[in-house]
């Protein structure tokens, strides 16, 4: 297929001077249709070429030379040139690459050959899986699907936080209380009691709080009965979040613990001595990060010689490079953490890596979660129950559901109130907070999970009703030259570009709005026209049309997570 964007660029880089690469890049898909198909801000040449962007675009207007095959009209607006391509060649060109391409349309190979690690999820073992931890699985979750669709080797890693003082700690709960608590039912809850009554003892008891330590002395030290409990809650916490990870259909790659990366923690001290960077402080071992822009030491290892949050974590890159070789190591924790990501991220300077490897690190971060209605709007964020909180979703659109004559009823309403929470938690900017709000989460006119399925089921059915697939020789393209069907060609046309730009800015929100645009454009399309009609031209052409979208949403929503019902 020509690529339409580049042959415009072509011709500008040309006139120019200036390289073709260069001028696509600044070229832009606007988010306004009456703004053209493709914009370039021209103040980004203002520099370069001297001028001020409204007499480029002039300039680049008036004397550009571009087949009127290929581009219908050229705006200058406002230093601003927009650009509308002709329908004829649109249309072409889209069906016949999709109809190359079918189920694949949308896979690219521009991550070849390139590792990417996407660490999400990651929550803290005998601790609640909580909402925060709900947005980084899903975030993460789609970032993989994204970049595997690209052509990346991607690596999905659940990074347990299994580790630290406070396990100690829970040992000598678990010592104490263990037979008080029955731990067939809810472990996690009443580990979490009984970590509350045993922090709450070790305040009041210096000796208890040493016995604490002690405990995570002889973990550390590989001492079995200290180590037989840990592996029991350790094994209690996985089973908890296995119930979350298979209702949300989560997989891993790799399943790995801090624990694990303690016991690596000597060759970041090794490392970082080499480099000079390791000082002394009241006895523990910091990196002094204030010639980096960063005023707070990073502490790499505490005076009782143990290891921390921030030895473990460098230990964990130090082996990612080695076994993964990876382009990018890609984080998504919360806002939170923002300050300890920057400071493991300059400490990784120091460890003697290659510079790719320091380089490839990102911090992918969000924002929080807040409830507004509903049972549990009134508990603190962290205690939202995330398993309770799925099952309300599917519980409430079986209740929406309950007078539609649908088979496997338990099946769609499950598809539907899941699909529902995780369009709505990657729906906004990643970075901005999230305001969940049943009435909007399940309102199915609205830019939602429920909206979009239900009109890929509308597309499926159109096609169960013709019952065939048109061949592509039968489809004529004068039949989609109506502005409805012209919008969802574009849109359609845009999903390649889409995808990379979700992928370059780690954005899965930039797939989710797509998912809406397309939604709406065909809605409007279908509104509009009818498509199971007496001319068969005209039918074939509206059925592939249709076709198209189906696969198109479907497998968007599929990247996200989301899975579409038969019928809704
Ligand atoms: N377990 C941590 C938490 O729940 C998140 C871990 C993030 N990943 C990392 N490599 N530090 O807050």
């Amino acid at each position: 297929m020509i690529d339409l964007k580049k042959e415009i660029a072509k011709s500008i880089a040309k006139l120019e001077n200036i390289e073709i690469e260069k001028i696509e890049e600044y070229m832009e898909v606007p988010k306004e249709k009456n703004n053209g198909d493709y914009s370039l801000p021209c103040f980004k040449l203002a520099k370069e070429l001297k001028k001020s962007p409204v007499s480029i675009a002039d300039e680049i207007k008036n004397r550009i030379n571009i087949s009127s095959d290929i581009v219908e009209k050229i705006e200058a607006v406002n230093g601003y040139l927009n650009f509308y391509v002709n329908s004829n060649i649109l249309i072409k060109e889209v069906i016949e690459e999709f109809n190359k391409e079918k189920e694949n349309f949308g896979n690219q190979d521009i991550g070849k050959g390139k590792n990417v690690i996407v660490e999400y999820s990651s929550p803290n073992i005998a601790k609640p899986f909580h909402i925060g931890h709900l947005r980084t699985t899903l975030i993460g979750r789609a970032l993989y699907n994204i970049y595997k669709t690209l052509g990346f080797n991607t690596i999905g890693i659940n990074h347990l936080g299994d580790y630290g003082t406070q396990f100690g700690k829970m040992i000598e709960g678990y010592k104490r209380w263990g037979n008080e608590y029955d731990l067939s039912t809810n472990p996690i809850e009443k580990l979490e009691q009984m970590y509350v009554r045993i922090n709450t003892l070790c305040k009041e008891d210096e000796s208890v709080l040493e016995q604490a330590r002690e405990n995570f002395r002889l973990l550390e030290n590989g001492d079995k009965y200290c180590g037989d409990i840990w592996e029991k809650f350790k094994e209690l916490s996985l089973k908890e979040f296995d119930k979350i990870y298979e209702i949300l259909n989560i997989k891993f790659d790799v399943v790995e613990g801090e624990a694990f990366f303690a016991k690596r923690a000597d060759e970041v001290i090794k490392a970082l001595e080499k480099s000079g960077k390791l000082q002394k402080s009241n006895g523990a071992e910091i990196v002094d990060l204030t010639e980096d822009g960063i005023n707070t030491p990073c502490i790499i290892r505490k005076s009782n010689g143990s290891t921390i949050y921030a030895s473990r974590d460098l230990a964990t890159i130090i082996y990612r490079a080695k076994t993964y070789n990876y382009d990018k190591n890609i984080y998504v924790v919360g806002n939170e953490q923002k300050l300890y990501f920057e400071q493991i991220f300059k400490v990784a300077k120091y460890l003697g890596l290659e510079q790719k490897y320091v380089e490839g690190l990102e911090h992918v971060w969000y924002g929080m979660v807040r409830l507004t209605t509903g049972r549990m709007s009134t508990r603190e964020g962290n205690v939202i129950k995330v398993k309770e909180l799925l099952d309300e979703s599917i519980s409430r659109v079986k209740d929406i559901m309950k007078e539609r004559d649908i088979e496997n009823k338990e099946e769609v309403a499950k598809k539907v109130g899941i699909g529902a929470v995780i369009f709505n938690d990657l729906f906004g900017n990643r970075i901005k907070d999230e305001v969940f709000d049943w009435n909007e989460v399940l309102n199915f006119n609205g830019e939602t999970g429920p909206y979009c399925q239900y009109i890929t089921v509308r597309c499926k059915s159109v096609l169960e009703k013709a019952k065939y697939l048109p061949e592509i020789n039968t489809v004529k393209y004068e039949y989609l030259k109506d502005a409805e069907a012209i919008n969802v060609i574009k849109t359609i046309s845009n999903f390649k570009e889409t995808l990379v730009r979700a992928m370059q800015k780690n954005e899965p929100s930039i797939l989710t709005k797509y998912i809406v645009e397309l939604a709406e454009n065909y809605s409007n399309f279908y509104n509009n026209n009818q498509i199971i009609c007496e001319d068969k031209e005209i039918q074939n052409s509206r059925l592939y049309l249709t076709y198209m979208t189906k696969i198109v949403l479907e497998k968007a929503l599929n990247i996200l997570g989301i899975e579409v019902p038969d019928k809704m």
